[in-house]
């Protein structure tokens, strides 16, 4: 596999983010799903406010997108780190750990402590990627159906 290159995504890189969005959101939940409903409407200023307010980083492959992670400050010293995704031809080549450990370095430059998560319990794959950044399954915590990881920003 060529060298792929992690990068961080700014506003005038909406359209690209909304493309990389809607397939990530189709690819895992289907077009039915709400969530992807919902952004398929999403406007050029919606995709751009989300550039805006969150930290959207990307897999770069052969100029290409090819996977995401974004993250936001929840608090001075709390980040929570979502939507991690990797097209199903980029998976197992270690990009998504690159991705993780770019939003937890971000997290770390604004000053965060702490990074948090939430997965399903049974996504063998994404837990293994958080668990190698040292992210630990907080207990008793989260709905029905998912599972709360975070890490003491090292
Ligand atoms: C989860 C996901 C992002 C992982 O992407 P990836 O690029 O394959 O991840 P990496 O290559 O960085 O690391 C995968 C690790 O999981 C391991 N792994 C892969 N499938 C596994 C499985 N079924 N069970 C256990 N470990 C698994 C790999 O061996 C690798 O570990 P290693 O580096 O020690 O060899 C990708 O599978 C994906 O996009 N899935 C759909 C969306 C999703 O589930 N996102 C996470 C939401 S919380």
């Amino acid at each position: 596999m060529p060298a792929a290159r992690i990068t961080r995504l700014t506003e005038s890189d909406w359209e690209q983010f909304a493309e990389l969005r809607l397939r990530a959101l189709t690819e895992t939940f289907g077009t039915t799903d709400t969530q992807y409903l919902i952004e398929a409407r999403f406007t050029a200023p919606d995709w751009r406010r989300r550039l805006r307010d969150h930290a959207q980083f990307v897999a770069m492959l052969d100029g290409r997108p090819v996977g995401m992670v974004a993250a936001y400050q929840e608090s001075a010293q709390a980040a929570y780190v979502y939507s991690l995704w990797l097209e199903p031809a980029a998976r197992g080549h270690g990009l998504a750990r690159r991705l993780v450990a770019a939003a937890v370095d971000w997290a770390r430059r604004r000053g965060a402590r702490t990074a948090t998560l939430r997965m399903a319990p049974d996504n063998s794959a994404a837990r293994t990627v958080y668990e190698s950044l040292g992210f630990t399954e907080v207990p008793n915590c989260g709905a029905t159906g998912e599972v709360v990881m975070r890490l003491t920003i090292p």
